[in-house]
């Protein structure tokens, strides 16, 4: 089994992140570009509000720390829509069905249930990305409907499922 951490998010993480984000195996799955660079990336976490919660998993290999899957969770705004929330995932290809996916969701939805008693949780998903949706829907989350001509991969206009999962106490 593999050994991971999971915690926030820190500015050191760019790097990673970037090559995560523009590695094959992730790019085509998350709207990532090929030629984006570490500091959209910094920006990115230096740009964070309390509105957002990151994560990253960590392994340790030979004796150096390496960020290899990110999850974040940005919380709506308007006051009539605080109560949901949007969700991003992405696991370095090299280390996906090791369950770090699962880590990283299990983080935001216990943050989510538990401490911010959000009552819905969304996400879109490209609808031919069967092990996205699996984890999803093996984690509560329900197809709501499909987006259709939704993004931009490898020359098409693709398809998306709006995905959602709802937490009422
Ligand atoms: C989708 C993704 C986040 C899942 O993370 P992961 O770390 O690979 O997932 P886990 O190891 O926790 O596995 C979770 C489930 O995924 C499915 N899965 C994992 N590896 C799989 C494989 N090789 N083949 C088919 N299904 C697989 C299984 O349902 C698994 O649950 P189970 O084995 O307990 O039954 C990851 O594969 C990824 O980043 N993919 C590329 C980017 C992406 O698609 N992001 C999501 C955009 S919406």
């Amino acid at each position: 089994m593999l050994d991971f951490k999971v915690r926030p998010v820190k500015v050191e993480d760019a790097v990673f992140i970037n090559e995560m984000r523009r590695m094959d195996g992730v790019r085509e799955n998350i709207l990532g570009i090929c030629s984006e660079r570490a500091t959209r990336s910094e920006d990115f976490i230096r740009g964070l509000s309390e509105n957002d919660h990151v994560f990253v998993a960590e392994v340790e290999e030979n004796g150096l720390r390496k960020v290899v899957g990110m999850i974040s969770m940005t919380v709506n705004r308007n006051m009539r829509v605080r109560h949901s929330a949007g969700i991003g995932i992405m696991v370095h290809a090299g280390y996906q069905g090791k369950g770090i996916g699962t880590a990283l969701f299990n983080q935001v939805i216990d943050l989510a249930d538990n401490w911010l008693m959000l009552a819905r949780l969304e996400l879109s998903v490209f609808v031919d990305n069967d092990r996205a949706v699996k984890l999803y829907q093996a984690l509560g989350f329900q197809i709501e409907g499909t987006k259709k001509y939704a993004a931009v991969r490898n020359g098409k206009y693709e398809d998306e499922y709006m995905m959602a999962r709802y937490h009422i106490s």
